[in-house]
């Protein structure tokens, strides 16, 4: 559902009535994604490969045609990029183009669906906070859909008595801070309720919570992602509400098989 959103406004690309080749090999992507890296047919990373590989082929097949036809009925992203190219000082090419197209669709979508993934298994096992419904951050604290962030020292950095030298890569695991009990009470417990009353840090991200990056680099589609989850959680609750009993009532007939 969500690559269906989120493709839509990128590339106007219609999941119904597409067979699905896009959004299967992003997924073969993405299993791979943080996979050790041995390049061999039928291995997880040979195959997310294979995936990127695939993707960039469709985008590229779709970039050709939209050159070549002339659109005026809706805008959508590639529009966009294709009237950015034409112009001669960017230094943008079709390359980077590509690249970036790529980069927003599995930005958009492999985040989100897990943000949704992770809310609703937390709010199964919690009625309380389903009625209430305040789940969003602290469901992403928990879940740390970004594992790791990278970035390199452009200066000496002196931190708790050791230097991090000019130039050295820094992998930042943001689940050091999430999960740490000096900063959250019982920090593994889900516990929306921790936040009620809290103000949104400023700029979306603080040192306690770095679930969309921060500084330069905070995720631009941040707060696309929370609209996203909050419709996605209201029409659940509004019309769903069988389908949560249900589930749980499920759930709690497997536990006692
Ligand atoms: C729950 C959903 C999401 C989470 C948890 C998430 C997380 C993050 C994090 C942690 C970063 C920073 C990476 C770094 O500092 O190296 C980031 C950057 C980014 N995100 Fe997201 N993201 C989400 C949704 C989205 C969506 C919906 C989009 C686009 C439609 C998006 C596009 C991007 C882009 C383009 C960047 C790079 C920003 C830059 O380098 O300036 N993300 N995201």
């Amino acid at each position: 559902m969500i690559f269906s959103v989120t493709s839509k406004r990128l590339i106007s690309y219609d999941s119904s009535s597409s067979d699905g080749k896009l959004w299967k090999q992003f997924d073969a992507f993405t299993r791979g994604l943080i996979a050790f890296p041995i390049y061999v047919p039928g291995t997880a990373f040979y195959k997310c490969m294979q995936g990127r590989k695939n993707v960039m082929k469709i985008l590229t097949k779709m970039l050709d045609e939209r050159k070549r036809a002339s659109r005026q009925d809706s805008v959508d992203f590639l529009d966009l990029l294709l009237d950015d190219l034409k112009k001669e000082k960017l230094l943008r090419n079709e390359k980077i183009a590509l690249d970036l197209l790529f980069l927003l669709l599995f930005a958009g979508f492999e985040t989100t669906s897990s943000g949704i993934t992770a809310a609703l298994k937390f709010l199964t096992d919690d009625p309380k906070a389903l009625q209430e419904l305040i789940v969003i951050h602290e469901a992403l604290r928990l879940s740390n859909i970004a594992p790791v962030m990278f970035r390199k020292a452009t200066e000496d950095v002196h931190i708790n008595g050791y230097t991090i030298p000019k130039g050295s890569k820094i992998m930042i695991d943001p689940s050091s801070v999430h999960l740490d009990s000096t900063v959250y009470k019982d920090p593994i417990v889900f516990n929306p309720w921790r936040w009620k009353g809290t103000v949104e840090p400023v700029g979306g991200a603080s040192k306690e919570f770095m679930a969309f990056g921060g500084e330069v680099r905070l995720c631009v589609g941040a707060d696309f992602a929370k609209l996203q989850m909050a419709i996605f959680l209201h029409c659940l609750v509004t019309k769903y509400r069988d389908l949560s009993c249900n589930l749980q009532q499920h759930r709690r007939r497997i536990t006692k098989v």
